[in-house]
């Protein structure tokens, strides 16, 4: 089954199915959510179920970890989502982006040691080898991308690489590291993503939902400065 077909075997259920981003962004996204008239329950967020159902909202919650929720977005195992647009260039999944929902703000970003010297071939480690590769063949550097799966900072640190491509957010890794931004590739925030045929199937409860965020987020301080 494609993902659409998969996404039309399941369309009979009611629910609004919402895959939701586990961790630093769950608080976030769900506090929004909050203001946005979803009544979810404050102890949900120290669950470890994967499965919520918020039948007073229309709404079941899929925790997932956040790299997995285009996936489940595009297979319309979900048929929204909420996920970082750090993820969603990665993956580069077939869903809608429908919302900048503002949260979870932070960069994309060159990182080295200050002292750092070019080299002919460098090696660069990232959790992002779509992003880097794309960013250093734009800017006509030939270099080698080593994936790795956290701590990459220490990449540089141990000589695996001279420099790498990872999330800034306040910067407090870098300082307690020894590490400068030398360039910001992309600012990043949170998007609120659909599936292609369930944003036709259930576009009322999808668009309502939409509305509800956007008046959240306008509501923000600081909100369209
Ligand atoms: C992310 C990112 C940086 C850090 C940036 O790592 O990869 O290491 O946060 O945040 P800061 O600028 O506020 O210090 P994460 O905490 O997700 O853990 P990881 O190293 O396992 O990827």
């Amino acid at each position: 089954m494609n993902p659409n077909e998969l996404q039309a075997a399941g369309s009979g259920r009611e629910l609004l199915k919402v895959a939701m981003p586990k961790g630093r962004i769950y608080k976030v996204a769900s506090n929004l959510f909050r203001e946005a008239g979803v009544p979810i329950p404050s102890d949900f967020d120290d669950t470890r179920k994967l499965i919520i159902e918020l039948p007073e909202a229309g709404m079941s919650f899929i925790m997932a970890k956040p790299v997995d929720v285009p996936t489940y977005v595009e297979y319309g195992v979900a048929d929204i989502g909420i996920v970082g647009k750090d993820v969603l260039m990665e993956e580069n999944k077939d869903v809608y982006e429908l919302l900048d929902l503002g949260i979870a703000k932070c960069r994309m970003s060159v990182i080295g040691l200050p002292d750092w010297k070019p080299v002919i071939h460098p090696r660069v480690a990232t959790k992002y080898p779509s992003v880097a590769s794309q960013y250093f063949r734009e800017q006509g550097q030939q270099v080698e991308v080593i994936k790795l799966n956290g701590s990459i900072e220490l990449a540089p640190l141990i000589g695996l690489a001279d420099r790498i491509v990872d999330m800034v957010e306040t910067g407090q890794t870098l300082r307690e590291n020894g590490l400068v931004e030398m360039e910001t590739i992309f600012g990043i925030t949170s998007r609120l993503i659909a599936n292609r045929v369930s944003y036709r199937m259930k576009n009322e409860a999808i668009q309502s939902l939409c509305d509800k965020l956007q008046h959240a987020i306008a509501a923000k301080p600081g909100a369209g400065v």
